[in-house]
Parts: structure tokens; sequence; C-alpha cells
């Protein structure tokens, strides 16, 4: 019998009810990110950020056994070392800074592993729905990988210095119940229910008004960002949008003739 060929490590998106999905589907090592894959991701991102069908963007690993084990170690050897280790950083770190900076609601929705460069993706999104066999560990200091300073950033947005320092110093895995302690969880669900769990949320935040929710993303990120001198100015204009905007209209309409509303984003 001919053996099939293993598909190469791919990024993928299934779009489905205001919801897009983006896959890592790299199975054969715990859907780790190669460098193409995180090249790719931005792409990705841009594409759902500028496509108006698309109301929540939902990162996941293939299948139900890792989100992703990070980076590709096997690639190593060739991308990450000596010149090209600079380069790599650059590359990962677009893929976070598009993750963290979608102006659109991004879940990570963890299933088993979550690791090293996935555990920060992870972290980039807005909340992570979790599986109760989710584990998460930033490995770095156990292969002498230098971890790049802006990636601490969005891991400061969700969990503590001591515990992000704590994550770093030791390389330590952490169970879901770790991680809903240590606020990385926003809910840990049985595995067979994470699924259904997450597009309930997905669902929710879709059928809600995009510009209330992107005023609310704004004002958040810009005040962990800058707790001393945020930007107030430009907060109040996503204010003023909401306020000046049909959906603003539609809401009141709804509400008034019972009805549930339907949003444009507009
Ligand atoms: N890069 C490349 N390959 C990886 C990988 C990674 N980050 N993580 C796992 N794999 C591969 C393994 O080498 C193994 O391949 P093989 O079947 O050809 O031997 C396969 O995925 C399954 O992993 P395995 O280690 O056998 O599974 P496990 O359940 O015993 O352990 C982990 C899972 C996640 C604890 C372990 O694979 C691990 O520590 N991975 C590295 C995580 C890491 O350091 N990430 C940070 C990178 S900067």
């Amino acid at each position: 019998m001919p053996t099939a060929e293993p598909l190469p490590p791919t990024l993928r998106t299934q779009i489905d009810g205001g919801i897009c999905t983006i896959v890592a589907d790299n199975p054969a090592r715990l859907n780790a990110y190669t460098r193409d894959m995180w090249e790719a991701l931005p792409q990705y991102i841009r594409k759902a950020e500028g496509d108006p069908a698309v109301r929540v963007i939902v990162l996941r690993g293939a299948g139900t056994k890792a989100f992703s084990a990070g980076a590709d170690i096997s690639e190593f050897e060739g991308n990450r070392t000596g010149a090209e280790a600079r380069r790599y950083d650059e590359i990962n770190h677009e893929a976070f800074e598009a993750v963290a900076r979608a102006t659109k609601p991004t879940i990570a929705m963890v299933y088993g592993y979550c690791f090293g460069g996935g555990c920060e993706l992870a972290m980039c999104c807005d909340m992570r729905w979790v599986s109760d066999d989710a584990v998460f560990s930033i490995p770095a200091a156990k292969l002498s990988i230098g971890y790049n300073p802006r990636w601490i950033r969005p891991m400061l947005s969700v969990v503590s210095g001591a515990k992000a320092k704590e994550m770093l110093f030791t390389g330590r895995r952490y169970s879901a119940a770790d991680a809903l302690a240590m606020g990385i969880a926003n809910a840990v669900v049985p595995s067979s229910e994470l699924e259904a769990q997450t597009r309930k949320v997905a669902e929710e935040m879709a059928n809600n008004a995009p510009l209330s929710i992107r005023a609310a993303k704004e004002a958040v990120d810009e005040l962990v960002a800058h707790p001393e001198n945020p930007d107030m100015a430009r907060l109040d204009r996503f204010v003023e949008a909401c306020f000046e905007s049909e959906d603003y209209a539609e809401g009141r309409r709804a509400f008034m003739e019972k009805r549930k509303p339907r949003f444009r984003g507009r």
C-alpha cells in the first residue's frame, strides 16, 4: 500500500457565522509554528480584519492535542542561529503584533499543549478559552533562548509581574487550573465542550455592536499599555463613533420593538 506523504505544516482558516477560525496545522509536531507559518499569520489576520463578515477571530491548533508546542525547534539550526536569529525574531514578532493589534476580538481556543511561542500567541489574544487538559509553559530558559522583551508586554496584560518572572525563570508547566488561577484562562471547560463553549462566547460577541466592542478593546489596551498617560482623546473618538452610528439607532429601535438588534458595524 502506498504511504501517504504528510501534509506540509500550514495555517488555514474557516469562516462560519461571523467567526473566523485560524488553525495551526502541524500535527506531527504538536502544531508547532514553522517560520513560514509565523510569516503567514499576519496575512491571515489582515484578511479577517478586512472582511466585514468577520466579527470575531479564533485561533486554535488542528485536532485536540495541542494549541501549539511553540516554534518549530527542528528548524532552529538553519533558521534561528547566527544572523538569522534576529530575522527569525522579527518575523515571530510581526506575528504576535498582528494578533495583539487586531481590531476585532480575538480568542485563543486552547486544547492540550500551549508552549513557548504558542503560549505567547495565546496571550496576545483578548481572551483564552481553555480545555481542562491544557498545559501552559514558556520553556525559553530550558533552551537558552533570550526571550524578546517586546513579548513581555502581552504577558503582563495577562499575568502579574511575579508570575511572568516565575514562568520565565522556571520554564515550569502549568495546568488548566493553574492557568485559571493566574488569569491566563478566562474559562476552563471539559475538553469535549471546548468547541461549543468557545463558539457560544464568540457568538455573543459577534452579535453585539462592533463599534462598542472596538471602543472597549481600544480603551483596555491603551490603559494597560500607557496607564500613566493614556491617549484619552483618541479613546473618546471611539466612543463618539458609537453614539454617531446607525447601530446605536438600531440598538435603541430594537430595544423598543422588543426584538434582537442587527448590527452592521457602522
Ligand atoms: N518543535 C518541533 N517539534 C516539536 C515541538 C517543537 N516545538 N514540540 C513537539 N515536537 C515534536 C516532537 O519532537 C515529537 O516528534 P517525533 O514524534 O518525531 O519525535 C512530536 O512533536 C511529539 O512530541 P513529544 O515530545 O513526543 O510529545 P510529548 O507529549 O511527550 O511532549 C511536549 C509534549 C510539548 C512537552 C514536548 O514535545 C516539548 O517539550 N516540546 C517542545 C516545547 C518547546 O520547548 N517549545 C518552545 C519552543 S521555543
